[in-house]
């Protein structure tokens, strides 16, 4: 694949001598990283180009394209060749979804699964693609790693992803998920939404009860940050959590890499960028997310301010969820969700209800949102877990016969589908839920 990228960086170099570019994003973290790992490369080669950022690319997207620039997608349009092929356009593609038909003749594309190596995120292609444009893009590594956690591909490094980690100068340090690590233990233990202790969470004075049970001590007055725990507290603290909340079976769900970054001047954990990144995109701020990005002073505050008003959203999103109107039975869960959720953030309340240990292993997920214009149907689905059916081949198979535009992973995939079809969607995708039980 680093050839192919190295080829794919030499074409881009010779079709761009005289030509503007357009490059057009995802709106999600690995999207926002991509596209700012992008426009530094190409701010660097003084190119003349413009950004969108995009929810994802639909028909409206298409109308607006620009026709005498070279396209470069990033993250997305695997699954858009059908608008692709119309274009007139040098087209190149850097994105890791699921490619689902023939590669247009205007396309050039780097995506994974066409090389069988390992899964790279659009932001480690864009890294990579960017590092064959010009050497002194090693110190964008970060952003690449940004990205990679942000699309949740950091359990299996291959040695591509080893090879971006030694790039960026991240550190990885063995120990307690929880995020972020880098603020003090009683914080994370208080307002976690990871874990869910009956007496602790959500509460400073069991907080403290639970931590002196254990035996992890103050120093001035002060509990330690999480990076800060050394080797017996790390693990009379796994083992308190495992025994004590109710969402974590087994202590291995929460052992893993902490990804440390060197952010602003400030060790960061890389998780927590991420999600700051993700909430500024997903509320309509992607300006703000990419100066965050870069690390532009001004953007800070004001990405922690909208960071903060996301994670509200979500919260009463959250507790919005009994009143929906839902669909379930063994295999699957429906949630229409209407105008009560917004179509930006339904995709995480999916994921997170997907990791939230409260369903079974190979269920389906589907939330659905109206759009702000309410004319279409946004719809967010996955798998609980690593096992079960291709949720993306399942709704590929609905859209081909109501229309709308579809894409996505095995595990993690979604649609725009017309208000209308919405009763003829949901009958549909129950059949086709079922069938594949079946199969199964
Ligand atoms: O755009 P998209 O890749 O961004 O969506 C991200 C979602 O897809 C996340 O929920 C992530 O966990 C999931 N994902 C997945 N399998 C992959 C890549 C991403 O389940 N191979
Ligand atoms: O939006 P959501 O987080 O549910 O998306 C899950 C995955 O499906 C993402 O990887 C996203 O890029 C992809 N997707 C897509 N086309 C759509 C909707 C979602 O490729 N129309
Ligand atoms: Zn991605």
């Amino acid at each position: 694949m680093l050839n192919a990228i190295s080829n794919v960086a030499k074409q881009f170099l010779e079709k761009t001598e005289n030509k503007p570019i357009q490059v057009i994003s995802h709106h999600d973290t690995d999207g926002i990283t991509s596209a700012s790992i992008i426009t530094k490369a190409l701010q660097r080669l003084n190119k003349e180009f413009s950004l969108r950022i995009v929810k994802q690319l639909d028909s409206e997207v298409f109308k607006e394209m620009p026709k005498d620039k070279v396209i470069l997608f990033l993250d997305l349009a695997s699954n858009s060749f059908q608008y692709i092929q119309d274009l007139k356009n040098q087209v190149f593609i850097l994105d890791h979804h699921e490619i689902i038909s023939e590669i247009p003749g205007n396309v050039t594309i780097i995506n994974p699964h066409l090389f069988h190596e390992e899964e790279i995120s659009g932001a480690g292609l864009s890294y990579l693609f960017a590092k064959e444009l010009d050497n002194q893009n090693t110190d964008l590594a970060y952003l690449a790693v940004i990205g990679m956690v942000g699309d949740m591909l950091e359990k299996n490094l291959g040695k591509i992803y080893t090879n971006i980690l030694k790039d960026s100068k991240v550190v990885i340090k063995k120990g307690l998920t929880l995020y972020p690590a880098t603020r003090p233990i009683d914080k994370i233990l208080e307002y976690s939404s990871d874990i869910y202790i009956p007496n602790v969470s959500g509460s400073s004075a069991g907080v403290n009860a639970f931590l002196r049970d254990i035996g992890v001590q103050r120093i001035n007055n002060k509990y330690k940050n999480l990076i800060e725990l050394n080797p017996e507290e790390t693990s009379k603290l796994i083992t308190a959590i495992s025994l004590q909340s109710t969402n974590i079976k087994d202590s291995s769900e929460i052992i893993g890499n902490i990804y440390l970054v060197n952010f602003f001047n400030k060790i960061e954990d890389v998780r927590q960028i991420s999600a700051m990144i993700n909430a500024c995109s997903r509320l309509g701020e992607s300006g703000t997310a990419i100066s965050l990005c870069l690390q532009n002073k001004k953007a800070k505050a004001k990405a922690e301010e909208i960071y903060t008003h996301y994670r509200q959203n979500i919260v009463s999103a959250l507790a919005d969820l009994p009143h929906l109107r839902k669909i379930e039975n063994k295999n699957y869960l429906i949630i229409l969700a209407e105008d009560k959720i917004k179509d930006t953030i339904i995709g995480t309340i999916a994921s997170i209800l997907s990791n939230s240990k409260n369903y079974e292993e190979g269920k389906a997920i589907i939330a659905m949102a109206h759009n702000e214009r309410g004319d279409k149907i946004k719809v967010s689905a996955r798998i609980v877990g690593k096992n079960g059916k291709n949720i993306r081949e399942v709704l590929n198979s609905v859209i081909e016969e109501v229309g709308g535009e579809v894409g996505g992973h095995k595990f993690a995939a979604g649609c725009l589908v017309e208000k209308e079809k919405e009763q003829q969607f949901i009958d549909m995708l129950q059949k086709k839920l079922e069938i594949e039980m079946v199969k199964i």
